[in-house]
């Protein structure tokens, strides 16, 4: 039997966690669906958890770590993404943290597809038609019409791991694809896709010759008919390519009028009200949004702006919301196991007890 390590989760994520009770953890669980206030995690950590369990909700910096310090020795959080936990903060007080990468990766690279085909070819203008009784007659271009994707011209704005997994969806619909990441380029990758391009081209599998390259960001963005961006966000203190607004008045009017926006990344890589601005002018043809600048959406967010509702699809950061991806124990298919193991790696030193060595840490620098 493991130490009797304590450990508090920040909201319930499933049957992984039976995993630390059979190993005679104490676990505590916050009992809300809401996400705690930040005072409630403080006193937490400073009744002497070992552990942490966090999602993107919870804002872990100095005042949580310190609040831990001499007893706190992991955050496992349940996201790839890690904005919300401070960094440097997590390496000044020496705490690993880890995150759930790889396990969502084709969760959030399909639904993004899936959101970019719903808004180019207008599913939910055409079901609120036909709900609301509005379809009176089949007619070859009223009451309007969608856009292909196929065949058509993508640009990816970040090539990790999700950005590479939408490129490899894109091949099956025979599109252009344009790749520009600020900090990270994989050449390698990108010559498969594009020997890929040229076995379908030769099979007779698709019509068209296709192409893949990197470009710069302005030209990725003045060619694109589709933007779907995979950037992390980071702040200008926080990186030499900082993400944060990369979307803004200047670089929305690079797109054509008849272009559309995806973002499954992070809210704050777009100014939400630029954005808002060139869907009411039409600098673009439309946007679908799976993250915002503050969740869940505001009320008074001019996204919600019935001028534009036509061609602002909004989501609830549903991108990896799969059974499996978020919820199978299995580290090598779930977030919550991935979640789980991450903090069972570092409580129990697993991997000689170096987190450098443990896959699923982040800050390995810090050690
Ligand atoms: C979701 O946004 C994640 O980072 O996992």
């Amino acid at each position: 039997m493991a130490e009797k390590f304590r450990v508090f989760a920040t909201c319930d994520i499933g049957p992984a966690l039976e995993r630390l009770r059979q190993r005679g953890y104490y676990l505590e669980i916050h009992p809300a669906p809401e996400a705690p206030p930040k005072a409630v995690i403080i006193a937490k950590v400073a009744s002497g958890i070992d552990g942490l369990i966090t999602t993107l909700r919870d804002q872990i910096d100095a005042e949580v770590f310190s609040a831990g310090q001499g007893k706190l020795r992991v955050v496992s959080q349940l996201a790839v993404g890690f904005d919300n936990i401070n960094r440097e903060d997590a390496n000044r007080f020496k705490i690993p943290f880890t995150n759930t990468a790889d396990v969502l990766t084709e969760a959030t690279a399909e639904f993004a597809f899936f959101m970019l085909g719903s808004l180019a070819r207008k599913q939910w203008s055409a079901e609120q038609l036909t709900r609301n009784n509005q379809w009176g007659f089949w007619h070859p271009y009223l009451p309007f019409l969608g856009d292909e994707v196929t065949g058509k011209t993508i640009a990816v704005i970040g090539t990790g791991r999700i950005g590479l997994a939408v490129i490899k969806k894109c091949v099956g619909f025979d599109m252009n694809i344009l790749c520009y990441d600020p900090a990270y380029q994989n050449h390698a990758y990108i010559r498969a896709i594009a020997e890929l391009m040229e076995l379908r081209l030769a099979r007779g599998i698709q019509k068209e010759k296709t192409r893949i390259e990197y470009v710069a960001f302005e030209e990725a963005l003045r060619q694109a008919d589709f933007v779907t961006i995979h950037v992390p966000l980071l702040r200008t203190t926080e990186s030499p390519t900082p993400t944060y607004h990369l979307f803004n008045e200047r670089t929305l009017r690079w797109m054509r009028p008849s272009a559309f926006l995806i973002n499954t990344s992070r809210g704050p890589v777009v100014d939400e009200s630029a954005l808002a601005q060139a869907l009411r002018e039409q600098w673009i043809a439309g946007a679908a949004l799976d993250v915002y600048e503050k969740e869940p959406l505001p009320v008074d967010s001019p996204l919600r702006d019935p001028a534009i509702e036509d061609r602002c699809r909004l989501f609830p950061h549903f991108g990896s919301a799969a059974t499996i991806t978020r919820l199978s124990p299995d580290p090598d298919k779930g977030m919550a196991g991935r979640c789980v193991q991450g903090l069972i790696d570092v409580l129990e030193k697993n991997y000689g007890g170096d987190p450098k060595q443990m896959p699923y840490v982040v800050n390995k620098e810090a050690f």
